[in-house]
């Protein structure tokens, strides 16, 4: 039995995540945490904590997973380069899957946009759409931005450099080593992403459309039994789905 406690239990994810383990056969509901519990005494003697909180509370209860050896799945999105930085360094200590999307099938899709890039490498223009519930608080999403790092790199480009967030007023004609990304906002939409490669007298679109969160618990559980075998070491979900072997 994997030993698993959640934090951030009372939130949207957490809800699920405390129902996916409860049905899990291998798993077993060590602790569901809240914001004011005291973390190492909770903590202690669990296999791995699964979070997906904010990016402040995720670094602090990693900190605290380092120290125990508590292994963690962090699905926390919205974090910046120097707290990217800090979670690496507590890799370091235990083992960790970070991945800005848990869900199986948008892992799979990263992994075609990887091959449709390499083979549209010119003549394709590239955006990427994304549209979450209303309620989302950080843009564009932790996924989008992960599906941009993705094509960037097949191309060879530097993200930081390409990405245009967003266009208003006179912009000019598209410059084609852009990547860009369009944010929509409403709803109790769960996640929609499409990456659009536009060439011309053909347009190719990459979708990803989740209708449950459940996709996402249920990767999470994944990640957490992949990292039973694991004691140090940041890995992501092309690691848990074997894609990197
Ligand atoms: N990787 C993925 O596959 C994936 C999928 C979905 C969502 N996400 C990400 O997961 C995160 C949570 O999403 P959600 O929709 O579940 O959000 P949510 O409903 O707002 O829940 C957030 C939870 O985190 C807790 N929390 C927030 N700040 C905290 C703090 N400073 N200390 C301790 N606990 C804190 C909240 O506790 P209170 O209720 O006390 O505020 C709540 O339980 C977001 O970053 C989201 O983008 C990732």
């Amino acid at each position: 039995m994997i030993k698993v406690a959640i934090a951030g239990a009372s939130g949207r994810m957490g809800q699920m995540l405390v129902a996916a383990v409860q049905a899990a056969d291998d798993c077993t509901l060590h602790a569901a945490l809240s914001r004011g519990d005291d973390l190492a005494l909770r903590l202690a003697g669990a296999d791995v904590l699964i979070d997906f909180t904010r990016p402040e509370a995720t670094l602090s209860n990693l900190s605290i997973c380092a120290e125990l050896g508590v292994r963690a799945v962090i699905g926390t999105t919205g974090f910046d380069a120097a707290q990217k930085a800090e979670l690496a360094s507590y890799a370091e200590r235990t083992a960790i899957v970070f991945a800005p999307n848990m869900s199986v099938g948008v892992n799979v899709v990263l992994k075609l946009l990887d091959m449709a890039a390499r083979a549209m490498n010119e003549g394709f223009d590239i955006e990427i759409i994304e549209t979450h519930h209303r309620n989302k608080v950080d843009a564009p999403s932790g996924t989008a931005l992960q599906m941009g790092q993705v094509v960037a790199d097949a191309l060879g480009r530097d993200l930081q450099a390409c990405a245009v967030y967003g266009r208003e007023g006179v912009t000019g004609v598209r410059d084609p080593s852009t990547i860009g990304f369009a944010t929509v906002r409403g709803g109790d939409v769960i996640g929609d992403h499409t990456v659009l490669f536009a060439g011309t007298g053909e347009r190719i679109e990459v979708s990803h459309k989740a209708s449950n969160r459940g996709i996402y618990a249920q990767g999470s559980l994944r990640a957490a039994r992949f990292l039973a075998s694991k004691t140090t070491g940041l890995f992501g979900m092309n690691d848990v789905l074997g894609f990197n072997t």
